[in-house]
């Protein structure tokens, strides 16, 4: 969602602010301005639109300065205009301010301010901070800007300028991702570490209810009493280049291209010697026994991956596992304690429903264990133990190597937590890590089994809308395929257990219509024939996936993707990337906009 990038240096600000929201595009947004410490004063320029609004608007006022804060908006409270777009700047021109969150109690603090003369010229919730800076202003920033979050409910992170200290930044952190660049002779902060990487590598993770003073000399993060805390500095462990298209047209194509390599740096260090070593985890391993229930638990693609998470942990640990949707759980009331094991799933890390239901659950006593993509993100913190995707920098908004990087955590965790429980042999055992460490170059076969998906994109690129169907766990990629279909080209999809057609959904089914079969489970392989034939029957186009080398498919079907042969269990990670290849090409068809689709934000930070 918004993005924030803040810079205090010897360099012009302008470039360095513009190339780090360039770079927060990817989160979704819809204005975007910036501030700069001109000596003395501030100056801001803001644009509703694209950053392309926002540079030209630059091109005819120029700002000059070392120092400046920016911000991409994606709205929430008032509409995307220029008025409403971050910074927001105080009465009396001293402060500006950017903010990515929520402040829940805006209301009743716009109408104390404006009791006490405050002028208001958005509709923003953010306003009221820099109304509140002023408001605290004593002659130290940082004394003001502390004051004013002691004030504040919700979520914020937030960067501000000051114009009496033209080389000093401030910022403040609450349930929003905040993280400080550490350079030589220059500072920065951004919501995502996207934003520095190309400037420096060196980053402090802030923490809840820490503020920092950033300047080029150096960086000084204090608690909410005032008191210096030490802070480690991290290394950022990838590099620019995996933050950029790499000659591809999209990130999404990128990344999809990318899966092989992730999968094998999630998957490979976790197998030594023949057995998974789940290091971060290995600690829990005596307590698994107690565990009665695991409870997964994340949003859109996140709980697809956890779908299929359900059937492999059940299959092999025979402990009952149910999959919900964070938004559901959060409000449910639900039977859960510390005979639970809630597994969270999320790729950046701040989804807000996850993290609501994350903390709904540790409150009843459930054991927390995150798979996440982004390290130090805000569900890193607050779970009991984390087992990272090394899927990489994620840009493009619909998730791919996000997405199978979960699934095959949560495969790695299967077969681990099986082999603790005593509840598969040691053979199979070996025989399933065998599998595991070939996914990266199944996934590699299965975008090299199906070089005519561009093709099938064009034959069925104007349908209007499509059925996925499948059982087990063809049924879980089922949900994954359709979600990724239509949230990048707009095709109105609809993922349905095969089994359930026949109970309504096959009235839809009329001449031409694509329903997109998944049959790769063998064992269900006459079945899924079977639902083949009932919507063949009804006039529907069918483009099926199976098995390589699989020719019964080949008499029903009006095409085929062909996945490699893989254990059934395992088959989510390569029978997705044909699907999310369908839907890219589906969509550059269509002509949209496949890394930012409308509506959309990466990161979901509010609920
Ligand atoms: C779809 C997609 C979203 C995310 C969901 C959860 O392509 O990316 O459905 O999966 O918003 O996000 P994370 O994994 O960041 O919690």
């Amino acid at each position: 969602m918004c993005g924030i990038v803040g810079y205090t240096g010897s360099s012009s600000a302008v470039p360095v602010l513009l190339s780090g929201l360039k770079r927060l595009e990817y989160r979704g947004y819809d204005s975007a301005g910036i501030a700069v410490n001109t000596g003395g004063s501030l100056q801001m320029v803001k644009a509703s639109g694209h950053l392309e609004h926002l540079m030209e608007r630059l091109k005819s006022t120029p700002l000059s300065g070392t120092s400046g804060i920016g911000h991409t908006r994606w709205a929430t409270h008032g509409a995307p205009t220029d008025i409403n777009a971050h910074p927001h700047m105080s009465n009396d021109g001293q402060f500006a301010v950017v903010h990515n969150g929520i402040i829940e109690n805006y209301a009743q603090l716009r109408e104390e301010l404006t009791e006490n003369g405050f002028q208001f010229s958005s509709e923003t919730d953010t306003e009221v901070i820099v109304h509140l800076l002023e408001y605290y202003d004593q002659g130290d920033p940082k004394v003001a800007v502390m004051k004013a979050a002691s004030r504040l409910e919700g979520s914020y992170a937030l960067g501000v300028v000051c114009a009496r200290f033209p080389d000093t930044l401030y910022t403040a952190r609450l349930s929003s991702p905040l993280i400080l660049g550490v350079g030589i002779g220059e500072s920065f902060f951004a919501s995502d570490v996207t934003a520095l990487v190309r400037h420096t590598k060196n980053v402090i993770y802030m923490e809840d209810g820490e503020f920092a003073c950033i300047t080029p000399r150096g960086i000084e993060v204090f608690d909410s009493t005032g008191a210096p805390i030490r802070k480690t500095v991290s290394r950022v462990a990838w590099d620019v280049e995996a933050a950029e298209k790499g000659g591809y047209d999209h990130f999404m194509l990128k990344e999809i291209m990318e899966q092989p390599r992730a999968l094998k740096l999630t998957i490979e260090p976790r197998i030594r010697d023949g057995r998974i070593v789940l290091d971060e985890f290995e600690s829990f391993r005596a307590q698994l026994p107690n565990i009665r229930k695991v409870v997964i638990t994340a949003c859109g693609s996140a709980y697809h991956a956890g779908c299929v998470g359900r059937y492999v942990i059940e299959q092999l640990c025979r402990i009952p596992v149910e999959a919900e949707l964070a938004s559901e759980l959060r409000y449910r009331n639900p039977i859960i304690d510390s005979s639970t094991l809630l597994i969270v799933v999320s790729q950046s890390g701040e989804t807000a429903d996850t993290i609501a239901a994350l903390k709904e659950c540790k409150a009843r006593g459930a054991t927390v264990l995150a798979v996440v993509n982004v390290v130090g993100s805000t569900i890193a913190k607050l779970a009991d133990y984390v087992l990272y995707t090394w899927a990489g920098p994620e840009i493009a908004v619909a998730t791919t190597k996000g997405y199978t990087t979960q699934v095959a955590v949560l495969d790695l965790f299967a077969v681990w937590a099986a082999e603790a429980l005593g509840t598969i042999s040691a053979q199979s055992c070996a025989d399933y890590v065998k599998q595991l460490l070939s996914l990266p170059e199944r996934a590699q076969r299965a975008i090299d089994l199906n070089p005519g998906i561009p093709a099938l994109a064009r034959q069925y690129k104007a349908a209007d809308a499509m059925f996925f169907i499948g059982r087990n766990i063809d049924y879980a990629i089922c949900l994954e395929g359709s979600l990724k279909l239509k949230e990048i080209s707009y095709i109105h999809s609809e993922a349905y257990a095969a089994g359930e057609l026949k109970h309504g959904t096959i009235a839809l089914i009329d001449e031409g219509r694509l329903v997109v079969a998944l049959a790769c489970q063998e064992a269900l392989f006459d079945k899924m024939m079977s639902n083949v034939r009932e919507v063949k029957a009804r006039g529907a186009q069918v483009l099926a996936a199976a098995l390589e080398g699989n020719r019964r498919i080949l008499s029903q079907a009006d095409d085929v993707l062909y996945i490699p042969d893989t254990d059934p269990l395992f088959l989510a990670i390569p029978e997705i990337i044909p699907l999310q290849l369908f839907a890219y090409y589906m969509a550059r068809e269509n002509g949209c906009d496949i890394d930012k689709p409308k509506n959309l934000a990466k990161s979901v930070t509010v609920e």
